[in-house]
């Protein structure tokens, strides 16, 4: 009915089996069975063919549910590894499993490509915390300090601002800026982190923060951590920089996507539990099959918003699907940011 042959469905099922077998289905809480699987391949199948005929590439964050990040995608990653591979794509056309800013940042790096969020508008809740009109009132007041933004925020954000950071590079880019005033937005508690890390560093900045929180990671408390300890004593914790200073100065490893995942498999410890968005479980479940993850299950609706259907009917319909367009004397100024924020990153861990 599909067009599919009972046997190229089959494959298709293995391939995923083979991929999918030892994490947790989002759907039933269980590992992922071949029955899971082969309702999955007719989706994942046409997906994968039409990518092609249609010269397009497939970006997705992490975040995204397995299906997603192992069914479909091209590359898997971070922020900052998604941000380099649409530095590089070739593709006319960039499907971005992600949130808003995300496949915005795509759109900036590549203003020639079609760039598509399958959920058009998954949002988050950081990117949408301070304006551009509040970053430009901010620049009056504090007119000596750098203006370091999140790549959580919006392109009229990033206009304004002098580099653009993600969680992968933040550190190292606020140590390296000459000025000794920084002003960051839009997340405070990564803010209040860098003024940590600075410290740790033995460097003298004044960071001034604008304020606005990650919905799913300023959930986690000293409580959650009191807890792990109580229930797990030998399990090792990890957050991420999105999660209150209280919450990363309590971890055995705070870091962002990335850097979690390499922390976590060059770790001799085998039990490991993880503040941060569920989705990034289902990776290190693949990636460590003998090792344990003990999670809240907090997720970001938004991202979840992704779906093979969704992906899908853009694919069918590329002509007519609404692409994610920015203005191009916004995007100009945006760029410098970003453009900065890849000069001043170095060599990263490129997942
Ligand atoms: P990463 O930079 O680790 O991908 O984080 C992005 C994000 O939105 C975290 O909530
Ligand atoms: Fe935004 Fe938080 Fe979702 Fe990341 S997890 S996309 S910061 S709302």
């Amino acid at each position: 009915m599909n067009g599919l042959t009972a046997d190229q469905q089959k494959q298709e099922a293995e391939r995923l089996f083979a991929l999918l077998s030892t994490i947790t289905n989002f759907k039933t809480k269980e590992k992922f069975s071949y029955e899971d699987c082969l309702k999955i391949a007719p989706l994942s199948l046409r997906i994968n063919q039409l990518k092609q005929k249609n010269d397009a590439l497939i970006l997705a964050h992490y975040y995204c549910t397995p299906d997603i990040v192992y069914g479909i995608a091209d590359f898997k990653g971070d922020s900052y590894a998604l941000a380099s591979k649409a530095v590089n794509a070739k593709e006319k056309n960039i499907i971005f499993c992600g949130v808003y800013f995300m496949a915005q940042t795509a759109k900036i790096i590549n203003p020639d490509k079609n760039v598509f969020l399958p959920p058009v508008t998954a949002g988050c809740s950081l990117a949408d915390g301070i304006t551009a009109e509040e970053v430009k009132e901010l620049k009056q007041k504090y007119s000596d300090a750098a203006f370091v933004c999140y790549i959580n925020s919006t392109a009229q954000v990033k206009a304004y601002c002098d580099v653009c950071v993600t969680s992968a590079n933040v550190y190292d880019i606020v140590a390296k800026l000459p000025q000794k005033q920084i002003v960051f937005v839009p997340d405070l508690f990564m803010a209040e982190n860098i003024r940590t890390e600075l410290k740790r560093r033995n460097i003298e900045k004044e960071v001034f923060f604008f304020f606005f929180s990650c919905c799913v990671h300023d959930k986690y408390t000293v409580q959650d951590i009191e807890e792990i300890k109580k229930n797990h004593p030998s399990a090792k914790i990890i957050s991420h920089p999105e999660c209150a200073k209280e919450v990363s100065g309590l971890s055995d490893y705070c870091g962002s996507t990335s850097g979690m995942l390499a922390y976590v498999k060059n770790s001799t410890a085998t039990e490991f539990a993880v503040l941060s968005e569920n989705g990034i479980i289902n990776s290190l479940e693949l990636e460590n099959p003998s090792k344990t993850f003990y999670s809240t299950g907090r997720t970001c609706a938004q991202m979840k918003r992704n779906t093979l259907l969704n992906v899908l009917g853009v694919l069918e319909n590329l002509s007519k699907a609404p692409k994610v367009e920015v203005s191009a004397q916004t995007a100009l100024k945006a760029k410098k940011a970003i453009d900065n924020m890849f000069k001043m990153a170095g060599k990263q861990n490129d997942r």
